[in-house]
């Protein structure tokens, strides 16, 4: 198969779009395709100090990649949740973002060393930058060189407890640590990024992730849920704004982004995953998929217009819960006194 620009041998082939692309042209199309949904939904702007949550895995770290490469100011956030699975999980996916931002680091020295050598080169690439929307760190020219940094939490140093440890003592968590896990992570991106004056969180969901969840809504119709799942989530008191910049990517289309980068992931799943709904929801829609390309990318698509069309308005107001700020971290949560969060920790220490 040839790639649709140029006749080289295409490296991947996306049927939703009828769009074949060599290695070259696809790693121009996907930053572009980010750019597109960052403008269409209002994600955020250059002025934007952003934080990517990276988990070591292939959407997060492609995210960061694209990101820095659209000349985004991103950093980084790993959380270390000790899962250990018998092959180090957390352990080998926070040296998988570690390992990522220091070849980011080489790159932009490279790139430096380049520009201060030839003045010239460095006009050009401004040129040609301002014409295009993709341009390569283009921080790396001016005097005052900016590096992305990795932020890194370790869960259990910082609460004595590993994410399996507090599943297996809270009645939320019993049997799988996946919803504690996420209660976790969710509380600690929002603190660090508020902490860290980070106006905009971004995480690595694809179109995949974020067919699945809309499949489960909408089979039990938690119309609650449906009325705020977007890829987007406003800020509000103080904490950044929530956003999905991959919601219209596939998941097989950043790992051949990862691939053709050279960006080095973590191939295992989390140990705790299997079994769980929203995969067996991915495999259905992914067999959907492969008898109607294009059917899977519809199905979220098309629900995001509804919304915007204003299906659900009524129930945005009816369902969306009252907020409040907890007692003890000040986060938003609709429980009157502790969010759910803090309650994970009355019986044991605060
Ligand atoms: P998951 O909830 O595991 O499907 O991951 C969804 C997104 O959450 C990822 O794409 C990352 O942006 C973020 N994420 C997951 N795990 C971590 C982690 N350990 N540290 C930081 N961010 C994470
Ligand atoms: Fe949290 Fe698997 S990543 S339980
Ligand atoms: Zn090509
Ligand atoms: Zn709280």
């Amino acid at each position: 198969m040839k790639c649709r620009k140029c006749s080289e041998v295409a490296v991947i082939n996306m049927r939703q779009h009828k769009l074949a692309l060599c290695a070259d042209h696809f790693i121009e199309w996907v930053p572009a395709q980010v750019e597109k949904s960052i403008r269409k939904y209002r994600m955020f702007t250059p002025q934007d100090r952003i934080l990517v949550a990276v988990s070591g895995g292939k959407d997060s770290l492609a995210l960061w990649d694209i990101l820095l490469s659209l000349g985004y100011r991103a950093d980084g956030l790993y959380l270390g949740l000790g899962i250990d699975g018998g092959f180090g999980y957390s352990d080998e996916s926070q040296r998988k973002c570690e390992a990522f931002v220091k070849s980011v680091e080489s790159g932009n020295q490279a790139i430096r060393e380049s520009g201060s050598q030839g003045i010239r080169e460095s006009g050009n690439r401004e040129a040609s930058s301002s014409d295009s929307p993709i341009s390569r760190f283009p921080d790396s020219l001016t005097p005052d060189p900016w590096l992305p940094k990795l932020h890194t939490l370790s869960i259990p140093a910082t609460y004595g407890e590993s994410i399996p440890e507090v599943a297996g003592r809270v009645q939320r968590g019993r049997g799988k640590p996946c919803s504690v896990c996420g209660l976790i992570k969710r509380h600690e991106m929002n603190r660090i990024a508020h902490e860290l004056g980070y106006s905009v969180l971004a995480t690595g969901h694809n179109l995949d992730d974020e067919a699945a969840v809309l499949f489960g809504n909408t089979m039990t119709w938690q119309v609650g849920y449906l009325a705020r799942q977007g890829p987007v989530l406003p800020e509000g008191d103080g904490f950044a704004r929530k956003v999905k910049p991959l919601c219209r990517l596939y998941e097989r289309e950043m790992a051949a982004y990862c691939l053709v980068r050279g960006i080095d992931y973590i191939y295992e799943e989390c140990p705790y995953s299997f079994g769980a709904t929203s995969i067996a929801h991915k495999e259905l829609l992914a067999e959907l998929e492969r008898k109607s390309p294009g059917a899977r990318q519809n199905f979220y698509l098309s629900f995001l217009r509804a919304k915007e069309n204003g299906f659900l308005n009524d129930h945005n107001q009816e369902l969306s819960p009252l907020m409040h700020a907890c007692e003890r971290c000040g986060q938003p949560t609709t429980a009157p006194g502790l969010c759910a969060f803090c309650r994970l920790w009355v019986n044991v220490k605060i």
